[in-house]
């Protein structure tokens, strides 16, 4: 199939190459919005149209595009891709509101067109290995996710920058960029919580720098933590009354582990690139194209809404804003 891609990050390439080794996609233009940043981009990701011009990149010759500008273009982008007939994958958080995924949606189902999160927590073939462990762990009494990284982008910031990754009318934000990754697993696990409580700690910028939520099942708390100025060392784990689950990154479902209460430990998963992972999103997203009455496409959608609306009260009480 053929791609356009809009964003010319290091993310945009590990799309290409993970499409490129799961589906043997072809990436046909790039859309940047200065012509030298996108020529770079398009030399050495050997695409061969760039534009700079985002109306008649929407003419360009490609089936589907890929999304991968900062949050709060992704439904902008989206919902004008798919007005002009593409096949839409964007980058998480799918959009900024759960309205605008209702409406990018709406367009898409329209358009008979596939509009796909690529959150790689719900592609990845280990999520069923993660899903199938849970019954070997008895009853769940708690679960703890956690997402902590280091900025790359905190020195820039801490001279004084307004980093995107930082900046609030971006929609950026720890939240947004990481706690998604916490969010998901707690949703696609245990279900819509009862109650949510949440805090978050906040820069300079008006950015949530780092936060924590906690999901109310009436029978465990499942918390979450995430941040951009701390490094997590310790993993994310679910505790049931006869074993544990870790898992070292939550984000990609790698390092997981199940250890029998009084047992040996044994692995849940095998060891993939970020290439191999960023693959399976292209490999469904192409399967959904295919057969759009997939029930896992359904699932996807359903779960990108529900996640989107958590996230949406998680900022109303901690008081993130957006302009
Ligand atoms: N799945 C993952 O593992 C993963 C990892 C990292 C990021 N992401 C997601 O990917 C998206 C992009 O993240 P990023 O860190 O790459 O963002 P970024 O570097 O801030 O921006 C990505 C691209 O968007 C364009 N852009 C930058 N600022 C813009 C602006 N103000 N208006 C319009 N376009 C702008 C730039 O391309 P041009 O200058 O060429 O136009 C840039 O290369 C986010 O949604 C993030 O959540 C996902």
């Amino acid at each position: 199939m053929k791609y356009g891609i809009i964003g010319t990050g290091w993310i945009s390439r590990s799309f290409i190459d993970g499409a490129r080794l799961a589906c043997d996609a072809e990436i046909t233009a790039v859309y940047s919005r200065t012509a030298e940043r996108g020529r770079d981009f398009a030399l050495e990701n050997n695409i061969p149209e760039v534009y700079t011009d985002l109306e008649k990149f929407a003419k360009g010759d490609f089936d589907a595009v890929y999304i991968a500008s900062p949050n709060a273009f992704h439904a902008k982008y989206s919902l004008f891709m798919l007005e002009s007939g593409k096949h839409v994958i964007c980058e998480k958080p799918l959009a900024v509101t759960p309205d605008e995924i209702e409406a990018c949606a709406a367009k898409a189902r329209e358009k008979g067109l596939i509009y796909m999160e690529a959150i790689m927590y719900m592609h990845s073939p280990d999520r069923e290995a993660l899903r199938s462990a849970m019954s070997e762990l008895g009853e769940v009494t708690s679960a703890h996710f956690d997402f902590s990284q280091f900025s790359s982008k905190y020195p820039a910031y801490a001279r004084g920058e307004i980093p995107n990754i930082f900046n609030p009318k971006l929609a950026t934000g720890c939240l947004m960029d990481l706690g998604v990754y916490c969010v998901y697993p707690a949703l696609d696990l245990f279900g819509l919580p009862g109650k949510i409580s949440a805090d978050a700690v906040f820069m300079r910028t008006g950015a949530d720098g780092s936060g924590l939520a906690s999901f109310n099942y009436g029978d465990k708390l499942v918390t979450l933590t995430y941040s951009k100025t701390g490094q997590d060392r310790c993993g994310s784990q679910i505790c049931g009354d006869r074993g544990t689950v870790t898992v070292g990154s939550i984000s990609k479902l790698q390092e997981m582990e199940i250890t029998p209460n009084g047992g040996a430990s044994s692995a849940l998963c095998p060891e993939r690139s970020k290439e191999e992972i960023m693959g399976f999103e292209a490999y469904e997203f192409e399967k959904f194209i295919q057969n759009p009455d997939d029930e896992k496409y359904a699932l996807c959608s359903r779960m990108s809404l529900e996640v989107s609306r958590v996230m949406k009260q998680i900022r109303e009480i901690c008081g993130i804003r957006f302009d």
